[in-house]
C-alpha cells in the first residue's frame, strides 16, 4: 500500500515536470512562429498564450499534488505516517522550503493567541517563493527606471507611437513617390511604356472586347479607332468614359475594378487604336474630333 502510494506521488511528480517542460519548448515555438510571421502582434498572442497555458498547468500540478496528499494521508495507518514522515520526499522538502511551512506538529508555536469563534490564526511567514517574485518586480522596476527615465535607451510610449507614426509616414511618401496612386482626370497623359500598354491590350480584349470588338472596330459598342467619338477623343475624354461610363448605356464605369493605374493602361492602349482601319469596322458615331478642339472644351 506503502509502495503504491510512494510510486503514485513519483508519478504525479513526473507528470508535473513534463507539463512544466511543456511551457518554455511552446514558447520557444511561439518565438519562432513570432519571427517567421514578423508580426509583432502575432508575437504577444502566442506570448500571451503561453503565459496562460503555463498558469494552468502550475494551477493542475498543485491541484493534483493536493489530491494526492489528501488521498494519501486519508489511506495511510498511524504507523505509516511516522514512517512517512521520518523520510520526507524530495518533493515535500521542496514544496515545504518554497512555502516556509511550519509542519503541523509545530503550528502551536506560531499560534496567535487570539481566537474568534474557534477560529484562530497562525504567524505564518510570506512563502519565500511569493517574495522571490516580489524581489524580481523591485529589480525590474529599478531597471525599468533606468531604462525608460534615467538613460533613455528606449522611447516611453508617447514617443513610441510617434516615432512608428513618422516611420509610416516616410513610408508612406516613399511609396507615393514610386507609385501614382491618382490621376487628375482632366490632365492624365498617355503611357508610352511597353509594358503599360501590353497590360492595358490585354486587359481591353479580355473586357473590352465584348462590346468594342478585340481590333476596336466596335460592336454593341461604338467604334474606337476613327476619329468619330460621342464624348470627345482626348486621353482625358477616354479616361473619364472608362473611369465614369456612360449614364443609361452598356457603358458601365470601370472605376471600381480597375485602380487608375490600370484604367490608364487601358486608356492608352485605346489612344493607340486610333487610325488602325480595322476590317469590318462600324461606321461614324459622333463628332469629328480634331486635336486643336481640345483646348476650347476644356474651358468650356
Ligand atoms: C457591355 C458592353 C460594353 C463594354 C464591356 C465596354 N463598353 Fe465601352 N461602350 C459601350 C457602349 C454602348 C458605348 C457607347 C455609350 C454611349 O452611347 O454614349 C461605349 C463607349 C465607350 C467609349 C466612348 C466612345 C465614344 O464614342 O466616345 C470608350 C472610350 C469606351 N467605351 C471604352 C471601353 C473600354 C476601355 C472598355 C473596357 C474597360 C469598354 N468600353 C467596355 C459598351 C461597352
Amino acid at each position: 500500500m506503502n509502495l503504491l502510494h510512494i510510486k503514485l506521488m513519483k508519478k504525479s511528480s513526473w507528470i508535473a515536470a513534463l507539463l512544466l517542460w511543456a511551457a518554455p519548448s511552446a514558447r520557444a515555438q511561439s518565438v519562432i512562429a513570432g519571427s517567421a510571421i514578423d508580426e509583432p502582434t502575432m508575437f504577444y498572442l502566442a506570448f500571451g498564450l503561453v503565459v496562460v497555458v503555463a498558469i494552468l498547468v502550475l494551477v493542475v500540478a498543485i491541484y493534483v499534488l493536493q489530491l494526492l496528499k489528501i488521498f494519501v494521508s486519508q489511506n495511510q495507518t498511524e504507523e505509516q505516517k511516522e514512517e512517512e514522515e521520518q523520510v520526507p520526499s524530495m518533493f515535500s522538502k521542496l514544496w515545504m522550503s518554497w512555502n516556509d511551512l511550519k509542519p503541523m506538529e509545530k503550528e502551536e508555536e506560531i499560534m496567535l493567541d487570539h481566537n474568534y469563534d474557534g477560529i484562530k490564526e497562525l504567524d505564518n511567514h510570506l512563502p519565500p517563493w511569493w517574495k522571490g517574485l516580489f524581489y524580481a518586480t523591485i529589480i525590474y522596476a529599478v531597471g525599468y527606471i533606468l531604462i525608460f527615465h534615467v538613460f533613455k535607451t528606449s522611447p516611453l510610449q508617447e514617443e513610441k507611437y510617434e516615432l512608428e507614426i513618422a516611420a509610416a509616414e516616410a513610408l508612406k511618401t516613399s511609396r507615393e513617390a514610386d507609385l501614382v496612386i491618382d490621376f487628375d482626370e482632366n490632365s492624365v497623359t498617355e503611357t508610352t511604356d511597353a509594358q503599360e500598354l501590353a497590360d492595358g491590350k490585354q486587359f481591353f480584349e479580355a473586357q473590352c472586347a465584348v462590346c468594342h470588338k478585340s481590333d476596336g472596330g466596335g460592336l454593341a459598342g461604338p467604334n474606337l479607332t476613327d476619329p468619330y467619338w460621342k464624348h470627345g477623343g482626348s486621353m482625358s475624354d477616354v479616361y473619364k468614359v472608362i473611369k465614369n461610363g456612360v449614364a443609361n448605356t452598356a457603358m458601365i464605369s470601370w472605376e471600381s475594378q480597375l485602380n487608375p493605374v490600370r484604367m490608364r493602361n487601358v486608356a492608352s492602349y485605346v489612344m493607340t487604336l486610333q487610325g488602325t482601319n480595322p476590317p469590318g469596322a462600324l461606321g461614324p458615331d459622333g463628332d469629328l474630333y480634331e486635336p486643336e478642339s481640345e483646348a476650347r472644351e476644356n474651358e468650356e
